[in-house]
């Protein structure tokens, strides 16, 4: 393969820029052409494509979001958008596509294989929710957001004798939660994988208070409810504690990448372009015990589910009585 395109898609992530660098570096450094299409999909489909160069790319390893924007364009789940985004590429002479996103990206990837266009999926997403792959680009760096902010709320909840309810992101996934809740100490972590009992929680908390515990923290998962309508079922449950909620949002996706998240970026872009090289397509990467891994992307996405770690959650319970 001579010529090829990469594109990030659905929500953007920190590392996003990193791993686009690596595709574009190492596409040059094996000799071939490279172009960025922007806007995702819907770029695509618009033809909002350009050659990329080795300059295009410098200044860029350390921003966070992407320098290639991002999009949601639902009409790509059509037939009609698929063959368009095709021809789009065709006429641009691209033989092969890198896509860096999350499963609904991964769903376009596999839909560009089907019609026989050579597709591969780089995993881009904080919420480590992509099977195939032990982690995903970005959600180092949003596990250590939420850390941070844990950490400040912590100071916050000693003060005041307070519990603080924290909702972190994730979709359908806890790993943000679970990550964050271990590293910061957090009473309880509440995800969607497990189940839960608010009246434990409760008296849970009231024993650590008759401990003489200042400081209650207790981590939820977007995916499970809203912090408020959890603080409202601690309410009922009998919870009668100084309590606050925090919802972080959106900033757990912005600003500069970890470290772990720019290594494991490059990684996987310069491992996609040596694939697509050797005429390989149709695969998702990832990285599975430190080691780079590919599969067929229609068979993992058709086969496989994320697992998130559940030794987590037991450890954390175990620990944070
Ligand atoms: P993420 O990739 O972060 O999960 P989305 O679920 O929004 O984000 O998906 C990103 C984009 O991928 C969508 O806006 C759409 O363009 C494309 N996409 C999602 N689902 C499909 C599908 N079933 N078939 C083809 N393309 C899809
Ligand atoms: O997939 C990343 C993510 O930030 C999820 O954690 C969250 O549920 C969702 O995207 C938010 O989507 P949007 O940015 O469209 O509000």
């Amino acid at each position: 393969m001579k010529r090829i395109a990469v594109l990030t898609s659905g929500g953007d992530a920190p590392g996003m820029n990193a791993a686009v660098r690596a595709v574009v570096r190492k596409a040059i450094y094996e000799g071939m052409e490279v172009f960025g299409v922007n806007y995702g999909y819907a770029g695509m489909v618009a033809g909002d494509i350009f050659p990329l160069k080795i300059n295009s790319v410098g200044d860029k390893i350390q921003r966070g979001g992407t320098f290639l924007y991002s999009a949601r364009y639902p009409e790509f789940a059509t037939l009609e958008g698929q063959l368009a985004g095709i021809d789009q590429l065709k006429r641009h002479g691209i033989e092969g596509v890198v896509v860096v996103g999350g499963d609904g990206s991964y769903q376009g990837a596999m839909r560009l294989t089907e019609h026989g266009f050579p597709a591969i999926g780089i995993p881009g997403t904080i919420d480590n929710d992509i099977p195939g792959t032990d982690y995903t680009i970005g959600f180092d760096t949003a596990v250590n957001i939420a850390l941070d902010a844990l950490d400040r709320l912590r100071d916050t909840a000693t003060s005041h004798v307070r519990t603080f309810i924290v909702e972190v992101m994730g979709r359908n996934a806890g790993d943000i939660a679970l990550w964050s809740g271990v590293a910061s100490g957090a009473d309880d972590i509440v995800i969607p994988e497990h189940d839960f009992n608010v009246r434990k929680i409760v008296e849970r908390v009231k024993a650590g208070h008759k401990r003489g515990k200042k400081h209650t923290l207790i981590v939820l998962a977007e995916g499970v409810m809203g912090a408020t309508e959890f603080a409202q079922k601690m309410r009922e449950a009998g919870d009668d504690s100084d309590l606050r909620v925090s919802v972080l949002g959106h900033i757990q996706r912005g600003g500069s990448p970890t470290a772990r998240d720019r290594v494991l970026a490059s990684k996987l872009g310069a491992f996609a372009v040596g694939l697509l090289k050797e005429g390989k397509g149709g695969l998702a990467v990832g990285i599975q015990n430190e080691r780079l891994v590919s599969m067929d992307i229609i068979a993992m996405l058709t086969n496989h589910k994320h697992e998130t770690d559940l030794s987590l959650y037991e450890l954390n319970r175990q620990i944070s009585i």
